[in-house]
């Protein structure tokens, strides 16, 4: 698939309503070619729908979108060749090995030679031991590596991951987390969905934040870091975070010791 000058994605004045309920009022951005762009939004927020949008998955009721060069509306077919999408429900067949699976969506894609390419991605996405295991017997991280993996068969420039860590354990995210910036490394563009700001903190050159149906901001982390008055010490009322109290548990090399700070109710935070 050739991959077209300009931006990778570009959408505006995207609206899109179920019935009564407006997801999308008015949604605009554009996404630079490579790197990795995060949508932020909570539950609910029309991350899934956008997606669906932009994938040609779904209509808008108004507003322009374009993928690679090409319009949703107009080149809907142009524009499935130049993408692939990981949604939150995974793609793989259980029944089959995870070698299995990648033959399967290599012959669909009518490439040369299936099980080149399926050895290929097995190596790439570090599931070569695992290669000859029905799918059922993965776990989560390696599951979404496999899904990620079918979704790459045919190497497009843009690839959209919907919530690729959600329900994945703390080892199953950095899995996946790694994956994503690999392919960001070969040039892909990734536009990726997460509720987790961690998440898109870690990951992203560009940030998002999809609010009541708008972009409410967009930029690189150190830019929305800027929109917050200066940091100041303050004193505030506040319980560990999970994090908190998952590294005091399990142990985290070169962090500091959190101290007796976590055993009352209140602490001094610097911000
Ligand atoms: N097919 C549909 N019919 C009606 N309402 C829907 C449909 N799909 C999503 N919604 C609603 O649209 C809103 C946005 O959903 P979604 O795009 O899935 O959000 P997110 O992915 O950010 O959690 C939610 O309130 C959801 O209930
Ligand atoms: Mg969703």
């Amino acid at each position: 698939m050739t991959t077209h000058q300009g931006p990778a994605i570009r959408v505006q004045g995207l609206e899109k309503s179920y019935k009564d309920l407006k997801v999308l009022r008015g949604v605009d951005f554009e996404v630079s070619r490579g790197g990795i762009f995060a949508l932020l939004g909570s539950n609910g927020a029309g991350k899934t729908t956008l997606v669906r949008i932009l994938s040609t998955l779904l209509r808008p009721d108004a507003g322009t979108v374009i993928v690679n060069g090409f319009d949703v509306a107009t080149q809907a077919a142009d524009v499935r060749e130049s993408i692939s999408l990981t949604g939150q429900f995974a793609a793989v067949d259980d029944i089959l090995t995870g070698r299995e699976n990648l033959v399967l969506v290599a012959k669909l894609r009518h490439l040369a030679d299936p099980g080149r390419v399926a050895d290929e991605m097995l190596e790439r996405f570090s599931l070569t031991e695992a290669s000859s295991r029905r799918a059922l017997t993965y776990s989560g991280g390696m599951r979404r590596r496999l899904d990620i993996a079918m979704s790459l068969v045919a190497s497009p420039p843009v690839i959209f991951l919907d919530e690729p860590t959600a329900g994945l354990d703390p080892q199953g995210r950095l899995e996946v987390w790694e994956v994503v910036r690999e392919l960001a490394g070969r040039g892909t563009t990734v536009l990726l969905t997460t509720q987790y700001l961690d998440e898109a903190e870690q990951l992203a050159d560009r940030i998002a934040i999809l609010h009541e149906g708008r972009i409410l901001v967009n930029g690189t982390l150190a830019e929305l870091q800027a929109l917050l008055p200066a940091p100041k010490v303050e004193y505030v009322e506040k319980k560990p975070t999970l994090e908190d109290v998952f590294f005091a548990l399990v142990g985290e090399n070169g962090k500091e010791d959190a101290g007796d700070d976590h055993s009352v109710g209140t602490m001094t935070k610097e911000r």
